[in-house]
């Protein structure tokens, strides 16, 4: 297999046919516009809010990884939708080897520039491939921005493949019973949806999280791969 730590980025064949158009200059306008934390975080929080919102995200993350980490063997990550980088950053500091990718050439771009040990790579959720798997799969703050039911799914299962055995993927929705949209941009989709999807994967439903950031309703699914 490919060491996967012997280059700087990762460059990506699928890149080219990304999130719909819509939603990618969206966000690309978005994380043009605002300020590292806004443009991922909660865009109508200020800077303080937004700085919270990351740190205690942050913190539930890491207790859901773990709290070990190990030079010879570090934890492989992958941060799906990694907007600026903000959550990718902060695992390769805490020892992690992470990969990252984004449909946004702006947030890739200013990611990339932030430096800091994650390798970034341009696309989307249905297009990221890997030669490995990883130990750990993020998707935060992403899936529900994904408005089509079917890109929604293939995404996810995309996801899924890359997890090892007994690795974890672990995303970001509120933990419903309704598939719920919100404007433009959010659909959430109930638990339901997500296990039916990644239960035939072997991916089993362990633990849902909220972030526990006032009145937020979101939180981190957990699962984990069993086979
Ligand atoms: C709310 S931001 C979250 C960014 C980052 N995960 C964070 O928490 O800081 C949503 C991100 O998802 C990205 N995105 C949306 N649809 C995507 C897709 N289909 N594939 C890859 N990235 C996507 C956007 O470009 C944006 O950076």
């Amino acid at each position: 297999m490919a060491d996967p730590t012997t280059t700087d980025d990762l460059t990506n064949a699928g890149a080219s046919t990304m999130a719909d158009d819509r939603t990618r200059t969206y966000w690309n306008t978005r994380h043009l516009e605002r300020d590292d934390l806004a443009s991922g975080g909660h865009i109508s929080l200020d800077r303080p809010g937004n700085e919270i919102f990351y740190a205690l995200r942050l913190g539930a993350l890491l207790t859901l990884i773990g709290d070990l980490s190990n030079q010879r063997s570090p934890l492989f990550v992958l941060d799906a939708g990694c907007g600026k980088g903000h959550f990718a950053r902060a695992l390769a500091r805490c020892g992690h080897r992470v990969d990252a990718f984004d449909a946004s050439p702006a947030a890739v771009a200013h990611a990339r520039a932030e430096g800091g040990g994650p390798r970034y790579a341009e696309a989307s959720l249905t297009d990221w491939r890997s030669p490995w798997l990883y130990d750990v799969v993020l998707c935060v703050d992403v899936l529900f921005h994904v408005m089509d039911d079917a890109q929604w799914a293939a995404g996810l299962r995309n996801l899924a493949s890359l997890v090892r055995v007994t690795g974890r993927l672990i995303v970001a929705d509120q933990d419903g019973n309704e598939r719920t949209p919100l404007g433009d941009y959010i659909v959430h989709r109930p638990t339901a949806a997500y296990r039916r999807e990644l239960d035939p994967l072997g991916l089993r439903h362990t633990l849902f999280k909220p972030y526990g950031f006032r009145e937020n309703p979101l939180g981190f699914h957990v699962f984990t791969r069993t086979r």
